[in-house]
């Protein structure tokens, strides 16, 4: 199992935040945003890492996170993303070095309260295909949102007008090593970019989706209200442990 972190983009909802940082070095509370996800993935037993980024401030990566001993890893891998190609552009980057593996894909600025422990080792056992985790929410238009017909995903909707539910599709994505061949078969959308709900329909095509629904908060980061969200919902955890 390979655990890939996207975190590319030019986080443009967060400027002027970001004019001059990557929007996942940003604080959340005590620490930055990458650090969430990353601990997700170690606390899942996932050790293998690979952040993929671009931009002009990909190298504060590397002097944030060095080799990952803040997480108890003996190092991390980075990849570096060129332009503004997308979710799925930057996962299929990761090809080289997931390759014949499984995958847990956690985008860079999606907080969770979850031990995502469960879910991932459902997928283990799942054989093949891909895995999603779902979370009602209230603005489901802001994000990708899953049709559910009984106990199946159906069709998911990227930030639709008219949502067909309010089950979220969260950033974290788990697949088999079938998904680089998906990535190349994929059209740029609207937004110029390769869309990773482009993937998972790909995987509800061939009936090969699975999904759990996400216990505990889930918040993305990248926008103001968000980034607000994340860090009173971290606070507030925080102060419920200390307490
Ligand atoms: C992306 C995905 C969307 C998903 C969301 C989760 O949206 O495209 O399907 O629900 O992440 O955070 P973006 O943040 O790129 O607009």
């Amino acid at each position: 199992m390979r655990g890939i972190v996207l975190a590319g983009g030019l986080g443009t909802r967060l400027a002027p935040l970001t004019t001059i940082t990557n929007k996942h070095l940003l604080p959340v509370y005590d620490k930055p945003m990458v650090y969430y996800p990353i601990e997700s993935l170690v606390r899942a037993g996932v050790k293998d890492i690979l952040l993929v980024t671009g931009g002009n401030y990909a190298g504060d990566f590397l002097r944030l996170l060095g080799n990952g001993k803040e997480f108890g890893l003996s190092h991390i891998d980075y990849v570096y993303q060129e332009g503004e190609g997308g979710i799925a552009e930057a996962l299929g980057l990761a090809e080289y070095y997931a390759r014949g593996q499984k995958v847990v894909v956690i985008l860079g600025d999606n907080i969770i309260q979850d031990d995502i422990t469960p879910y991932v080792n459902a997928f283990r056992e799942q054989g093949e295909g891909a895995r999603i985790l779902l979370k009602e929410v209230q603005d489901p238009e802001r994000f990708g949102v899953a049709e559910i017909d009984g106990d199946r995903v159906v069709r998911i909707e990227e930030k639709p007008s008219q949502p067909k539910s309010n089950f979220a599709v969260t950033g974290i994505y788990m697949y088999d090593d079938n998904v680089f061949d998906v990535i190349p078969t994929l059209t740029p959308s609207g937004r110029g970019e390769l869309e990773i709900t482009d993937v998972n329909n790909a995987y509800i095509d061939r009936g090969q989706m699975h999904f759990d629904y996400l216990n505990g908060w889930w918040t993305d980061a990248g926008t103001f209200e968000s980034l607000h969200r994340a860090t009173n919902l971290v606070k507030a955890d925080r102060d419920r442990k200390d307490g």
